[in-house]
């Protein structure tokens, strides 16, 4: 609804005509409140009662009657979004002089957090504390000023004490209501929340902007700061920021601080706050700091399902007249602290840029630096994908550059700090040759990827067996990369197929393996042989074919032979099957390098077949239903049900819409639950996909 309101309102109505009659005013009312309504129920609890379509519906009557009526337009009317015109500069504005925009002290553990905690206790000579925990969102704070009901005056925080107006920015934010309805002793009160942008939106924008040759945000952070403080309000209502609000300061006429008894804590506050409609978001807890320290830390571990970039919690003690009592530093309360988590960025100097070679021959380029923390792990190696990404985003060698990690994706170049060049930057020049081999490379018209084509080329080699062994290929335990180096160094392997000759005896051989190692991975081999078809094509690593495609091509053939024999347009006959792959997998087969090693695989006993094997594709009993999961899965990781679902046939994809069957609940799911159930998607509990997925073995 976001989005489509703030497109559907149109510039400020101004052609003025006709008397005003009493029933139109009534209507005028009738629906500002019928909106107002609306809003509240869709931005503050999360709960819209009527379609998009509805709404729209209603907003574009008002509009109708406000554009033949303009002397009933007041500047609170939910049409009033996006008004004002394109200002030259952001006037200054004073914040409270009681309450200045105060910075938050940090704690980056648990120990700081529980030293935070016993200077709280030391100080309010009591040990029961009440918390509120709540997302510390890493957008920009605002105040947002209401009188008699009306918002006001909206400013950035600035230096804490002056700020920007961006009042006509803000309006067009749906989530910031124009009128709210004041309880008595709440003429005058300022909210400060945080605004920020979601990060599909980002992604969004972030890809026009690409398409249009301009420049891209680095993070969805500065992309809010960018929209918020732009000059030219119907920008900002184009970009869909949203805001989090987080506190609530009761004043007199004078700015001075005042209580309102249905309030009398952080807690109670935000739920007031809420009932008048703003949106004070969604993960809040409260409760004593043991409580709070393990939501905290789940919260943590569950960052990357949010729809939008927190950088912490904020702890705050809940009463506000223990938080009056500790009062503040010139800095920061002594009532608050932000757990900080890992930054999901980082920012590193690169020393240089090296060449990987991918198992089907893929160059990919790899900037180099000392490591660096991006999102709870140290970094030193980051892709750039292509010569035309690094020529796109002009990458040189001695640039510092942005690192950026989302959930278990390796870690990309997100764009360069330009203000750290020196001059002695040195431009990336693709080099001839492969590091590996030395064969010629190669990069075909009209395609971003460079190539070694040599079939023999160490690198491909090494790629292709570790593919071949992972997990979920023929997944083969204890055969890793280090295992893989000195089985190929000491020349006892030369492909996949040489694992199956592999000989105790000559393991012992190998520097640090022991007896049991040996044995666990003669062990682990012998089982793979079992894992069937579908496996296995993914397993050779055939161009363009993934586990799906695997699954799809072993339920349709059941067996290696029938495949070999199949030719391009029967394959692309199949549903789901397309020229690229039907290609490459007759190109594959035609090589008698690789019939010479399906027989050697099959020479030494791995199942060639579909039924027998416990493989991936023996019955596809999810064949074509959509699933999304979401929350955390206790029993297994997320790419462990994707491949569990993938391996029945079934898909995952990341957004809930009208098209998907299933959503996977885990623990603390998140704002897709509620998609689901608006869109009457089915939703499973961990223990239902369990027995979904075990449907297949009975
Ligand atoms: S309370 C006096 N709560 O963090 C306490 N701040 O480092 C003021 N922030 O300037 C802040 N989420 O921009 C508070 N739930 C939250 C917050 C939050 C984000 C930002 C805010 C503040 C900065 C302090």
């Amino acid at each position: 609804m976001s989005k489509s309101k703030t497109k559907t309102v149109p510039d400020n109505p101004s052609i003025a005509t006709g008397a005003v009659n009493e029933s139109t005013n009534a209507r005028i009312n009738a629906l500002r409140e019928e909106i107002r309504r609306h809003e509240r129920l869709y931005y503050a609890f999360d709960d819209p009662a009527i379609s998009d379509a509805e709404f729209d519906t209603l907003m574009r009557e008002l509009i109708e009657l406000e554009t033949t009526n303009p002397s009933l337009i007041t500047p609170d009317s939910p049409s009033q979004r996006v008004g004002g015109t394109v200002s030259e500069s952001l006037a200054p504005v004073q914040h409270n002089r009681n309450a200045p925009m105060l910075s938050l002290d940090n704690a980056m553990n648990v120990e700081e957090l529980l030293r935070f905690h016993e200077r709280v206790v030391k100080n309010l000579e009591r040990d029961e504390i009440l918390y509120t925990a709540e997302p510390k969102i890493d957008g920009l704070s605002v105040s947002l000023i209401y009188e008699n009901g009306r918002f006001v005056r909206g400013a950035t925080r600035g230096d804490g004490i002056t700020g920007e107006d961006v009042t006509a920015n803000l309006k067009t934010i749906g989530s910031i209501p124009l009128k709210v309805e004041a309880p008595a002793g709440m003429e005058r009160f300022e909210v400060r929340g945080e605004v920020f942008i979601p990060r599909e939106r980002f992604e969004d924008i972030n890809d026009e902007r690409e398409r249009n040759g301009e420049k891209l945000f680095a993070n969805p952070r500065n992309c809010a700061a960018g929209s918020l403080r732009h000059l030219d309000p119907k920008i900002t209502a184009s970009r869909g920021l949203d805001i989090f609000v987080y506190a609530l300061v009761v004043t007199n006429e004078d700015g001075g601080r005042l209580t309102t008894p249905l309030a009398d804590g952080h807690h109670s506050a935000m739920q007031l706050l809420q009932l008048l409609g703003f949106r004070t978001g969604e993960k809040r807890f409260y409760g004593d700091i043991f409580t709070l320290t393990s939501e905290v830390y789940m919260l943590g571990e569950e960052r990357d399902s949010l729809g939008y970039d927190i950088d912490g919690m904020v702890i705050k003690v809940d009463s506000y007249r223990d938080q009056e009592e500790l009062g503040a530093t010139t800095k920061f309360p002594r009532w608050a602290i932000a757990f900080k988590y890992p930054p999901v960025q980082g920012a590193a100097m690169i020393k240089d840029i090296i060449l990987q070679v991918g198992r089907t021959g893929a160059i990919t380029p790899v900037a180099l630096f000392d490591p660096v923390a991006v999102a709870g792990s140290m970094v030193a190696r980051a892709t750039l994908h292509n010569e035309d990404e690094i020529k796109r985003k002009d990458i040189r060698i001695g640039d510092t550059v942005f690192i950026e990690k989302a959930g278990d994706v390796i870690p990309k170049v997100v764009k360069v700090v330009e203000s750290k060049r020196t001059g002695a930057e040195t431009v990336f020049v693709m080099p001839t040759q492969c590091p590996s081999c030395g064969a010629t490379l190669s990069r075909p018209e009209g395609e971003v990827v460079t190539r070694c084509e040599s079939h023999d080329c160490p690198a491909q080699i090494r790629e292709k067996i570790r593919h071949f062994v992972s997990r979920g290929a023929m997944d083969i335990e204890f055969v890793g990369p280090a295992v893989i180096d000195q089985l190929l160094e000491s020349r006892l392997i030369v492909d996949v197929s040489d694992l199956y000759r592999l000989e105790k005896e000559s393991l012992l051989n190998l520097d640090r393996m022991a007896e049991k190692s040996a044995q666990n991975i003669i062990d682990a081999i012998e089982r793979s042989k079992t894992q069937g078809l579908a496996r296995l094509l993914f397993a050779l690593g055939i161009r363009h074919v993934g586990s799906r495609a695997g699954s799809i091509l072993a339920s349709k053939y059941r067996s290696i032979d029938c495949l070999v024999s199949t030719g391009v347009d029967e394959l692309e006959s199949i549903h789901e099957i397309g020229p690229t792959v039907a290609n490459s997998v007759t190109e594959f087969f035609g090589r008698q390098s690789n019939i010479d090693l399906i027989e050697r695989l099959r020479g030494a006993g791995v199942n060639m077949g579909d039924e027998s094997g416990k493989g991936a594709s023996s019955k596809q009993i999810l064949e074509g239903k959509r699933f999304v999961l979401t929350g955390t899965l206790s029993s297994m990781t997320r790419p462990e049900a994707t491949s569990k679902i993938e391996a029945l046939g079934g898909r995952v994809t990341s957004a809930v819409t009208k098209k998907t069957d299933y959503l996977v609940e885990g623990a603390d799911p998140g704002s897709k639950s509620k998609k689901a159930k608006e869109l009457g998607v089915t939703i499973l509990t961990e223990t239902g996909l369990s027995e979904l997925l075990q449907a297949d073995e009975g």
